[in-house]
């Protein structure tokens, strides 16, 4: 076979499809994980990413999504619905395109990155701005798809969490071993509760040992699961996890207790610093959202709550190419020089 095939082909014994259904792929998983030499030194622990920027979309909801259009082709859909926080979006338009379905995505207004807007746009979905919150956004295309003849392609989808099972097989497969702790961001709760499932998996089976403690981090803005309630106007710098009401809430409950593990909250300015970090030291770009579980590693294992000498994973789930304004934010020009080598050289201090 050609190189990678994909998360369904790469996995098929673990992810059933109707029969005879046609795989809709990108190429997706298969994803780097990375050793990150500066967080393990700051953390007194082996630290290693796994970088999810690196799908076809950008992010990991790729994994969810080849099922999720699979599936949807299968069963005779001609068209799709999600809501999103923008990566969803932009992943369910890239495959529905593929697939030749139409998609529609509804996304809260003003509160989603340019880039993923754009990929929305490129991949030609029906882009519908809400006057509300992502959690808004989730409710009228539950509603839209109980009504009308298009398919719910949100992780409310039990097909799109089967996928996304796939980065914690990856994770084990590479490293020989489940980590001692995985540490991820959480918005809607469906990639915890996902990672947890696969890790669960590979130990039922007898492939691993043991499972690792999840540690998840909603922004505190933004972090229900904490509060132990619906957040109603939820408000992050990091809009991809700007969610009050997470469908998956029982899920990160369960992942959390049955394994051991923690979900707090991390500041914007803890998501911010981790996020300007990131790039600086280990040259992985990623957006704020995904910093929050950097941000997450260093709280916890400044304060001890991360044991010294463990191996840990830290999903970043999206590229940081997909918010360009944040990035950007704080530059004021760009240094303009004349095209004069000693004046690039006077610009730089090289003498
Ligand atoms: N990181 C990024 C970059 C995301 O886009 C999301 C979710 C998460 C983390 C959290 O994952 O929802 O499974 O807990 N984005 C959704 C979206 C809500 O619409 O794209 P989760």
């Amino acid at each position: 076979r050609p190189g990678w095939p994909g998360i369904i082909q790469a996995y098929q014994d673990r992810i059933p499809l109707p029969d005879g259904a046609r795989v809709v792929t990108l190429g997706e998983g298969n994803t780097p994980l990375l050793a990150a030499p500066y967080l393990s030194e700051r953390t007194g622990s082996t630290v290693y990413l796994k970088v999810e920027g690196h799908n076809p979309t950008g992010s990991f909801k790729d994994r969810g999504m080849t099922v999720a259009i699979t599936h949807a082709l299968a069963t005779g859909l001609e068209a799709v619905i999600c809501a999103s926080t923008g990566n969803t979006s932009a992943s369910a338009s890239a495959y529905a395109a593929r697939a030749g379905l139409t998609s529609a995505v509804l996304v809260p207004r003003g509160k989603i990155a340019l880039g993923k807007l754009a990929q929305a746009v490129a991949y030609g979905a029906r882009v519908l701005q809400i006057d509300g919150n992502f959690d808004d956004c989730l409710e009228l295309a539950r509603k839209t798809a109980n009504e009308y003849p298009i398919g719910l392609v949100n992780s409310v989808n039990p097909v799109r969490l089967i996928g996304q099972k796939t980065a914690a097989w990856e994770v084990c497969d590479v490293l020989g071993r489940a980590p001692d702790i995985h540490c991820l961001p959480v918005g809607n709760a469906g990639n915890i509760t996902a990672y947890w499932r696969g890790y669960r998996d590979y130990a039922e089976d007898g492939i691993t040992t043991g499972t690792p403690r999840m540690f998840g981090f909603q922004a505190a803005g933004a972090a229900p699961i904490v509060r132990g309630e619906p957040v109603p106007n939820p408000e992050t710098i990091a809009t991809a996890i700007r969610v009050g009401s997470p469908a998956s809430w029982a899920g990160a409950v369960a992942a959390r207790d049955e394994s051991g593990g923690l979900i707090d909250a991390v500041s914007d300015e803890q998501i911010l610093e981790a996020y300007r970090l990131l790039p600086l030291r280990e040259g992985v770009f990623v957006e704020p959202g995904s910093a929050a579980s950097i941000a997450g590693l260093l709280a916890t294992a400044a304060d001890g709550r991360l044991p010294k000498g463990s191996v840990v994973v830290c999903t970043v789930t999206g590229h940081g190419l997909k918010d360009p304004d944040t990035a950007l934010d704080g530059l004021v020009e760009v240094e303009p020089v004349p095209v004069d080598a000693s004046a690039v050289a006077s610009a730089l201090d090289l003498g």
